[in-house]
Parts: C-alpha cells; sequence; structure tokens
C-alpha cells in the first residue's frame, strides 16, 4: 500500500477525481493527507472522506526557506511514497523540490511548455490558439518545467470565455490525474533523460486526441 499526500490550496475538484478513482478502481494505494497553506475549500472535501488534513499558513514564517522546510516536516512525517500538487498555490524552494524529487508530481491547466507560469486559460485565449489542455508533470526545479507524463488536449471555440474554457480543460484534468498516479503507484513510470517512459502495455499518455491515422 502507498501512502499519497496531497497539496492543495483551491477548491480541490482534482483532489475529489483523486479519492474517487482510489476508491473505486481499488488502487493499491491511500490519501493518507491533505496539506494546506490556507483554508481551502478542498479540506472540507477531504475532511468528510475521513482523510487527515493540516493548515500551514506562510504567515509567521520568515522566508520561504523556512516555511517549506516546515511543510516538508509535515509531509514526511507521513512517510509518503508519492506527493500531489493539486492547485497548491506557493512556488518551491529548490531545497523542497530536491528533497522530494521523483516523488512529486504537479497538474498545470496548459499543453506545457505552453503557458507556464500563472493565467494560463487567459493567455491561452488571447494567444488564440485551437487547442489548450492540462499536463501532469514531474516537479523539478524549473516552474513547470519537469519531464511530462501524460497530456489532454480540449478544443478552444470562437465563443469562449476564461471559465467555458477552464470548465473543459478542468474535466480532462479530473480524466488526466487519476490516470497519471495509478501509473505512478502501478511502479510504472520511468525517467531517463527528462522523458518519462510508460512501462508495461502501452496505453495513451494523450487524452482527448483521436486516434493517430
Ligand atoms: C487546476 O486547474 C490545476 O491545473 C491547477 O490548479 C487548479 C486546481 O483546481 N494547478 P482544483 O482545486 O483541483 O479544482
Amino acid at each position: 500500500m502507498k501512502s499519497i499526500v496531497v497539496l492543495i490550496s483551491g477548491r480541490g475538484s482534482n483532489l475529489a477525481a483523486l479519492i474517487a478513482a482510489c476508491r473505486s478502481e481499488a488502487w493499491p494505494a491511500k490519501i493518507v493527507a491533505v496539506i494546506s497553506d490556507r483554508d481551502a475549500p478542498g479540506l472540507l472535501l477531504a475532511r468528510a472522506q475521513g482523510i487527515e488534513t493540516q493548515v500551514l499558513p506562510f504567515a509567521g514564517f520568515a522566508s520561504r526557506e523556512l516555511y517549506d522546510e516546515a511543510l516538508a516536516g509535515t509531509i514526511e512525517s507521513y512517510r509518503p511514497e508519492l506527493v500531489l500538487l493539486a492547485g497548491f498555490m506557493r512556488i518551491l524552494s529548490h531545497r523542497f523540490v530536491e528533497r522530494f524529487a521523483h516523488r512529486l508530481l504537479n497538474i498545470h491547466p496548459s499543453l506545457l511548455p505552453a503557458f507556464a507560469g500563472l493565467n494560463a486559460h487567459r493567455r491561452a485565449l488571447a494567444a488564440g490558439v485551437r487547442i489548450h489542455g492540462a499536463t501532469v508533470h514531474f516537479v523539478s526545479t524549473v516552474v513547470d518545467g519537469g519531464a511530462i507524463v501524460a497530456q489532454a488536449a480540449v478544443p478552444v471555440f470562437a465563443d469562449d470565455d476564461e471559465q467555458r474554457l477552464e470548465e473543459r480543460v478542468r474535466a480532462a484534468e479530473h480524466q488526466l490525474y487519476p490516470r497519471v498516479v495509478r501509473w505512478f503507484i502501478e511502479d510504472r513510470l520511468r525517467v531517463q533523460d527528462g522523458k518519462v517512459e510508460l512501462l508495461g502495455e502501452q496505453e495513451p499518455m494523450q487524452l482527448g486526441l483521436g486516434p493517430a491515422t
């Protein structure tokens, strides 16, 4: 049984999708704790499912390094094999990222490397792209820059606004993140030279695109 710790700052819809998949697909894994830097709505969702929660606000810490040290200690107290960022709105220090290297995943709301950073949907609309999406990647010291595991693509329509596009991407995220986490739990991910390989029976590492012809 692998232990998973999830970090959130917001509503936790990806967290909900992960909890649901973990249960319904009977993963050999357990979400042992959800940690937030604020009183996030997603914490209620975790508590309702009987998952331990912790809130660690930045206020009171003199620097990012000290905060990240405390955060790392809280995470490590659960001895997780995997740490998931699911809308955690803090940039993590290099030291933190290195400490959790190879067991730290993030979901970003764009087809990386396009639109790394904040307001990805707004920037995608402004750029006029026709295809947008989400990416799950290992976290490296470059923000939104680690090895890409899998991506989900969605169309962008002429009459989209930020909210509609965000909802479409969010629905795709809820398919994508649980799938990748399951691969991790099954020890099927290998990273070599910055590229991720999926071991075993081949499954598409991209969602939302038709079959290759
Ligand atoms: C998602 O769009 C994710 O890609 C980004 O933060 C958002 C979290 O949403 N990293 P939620 O809290 O899971 O609903």
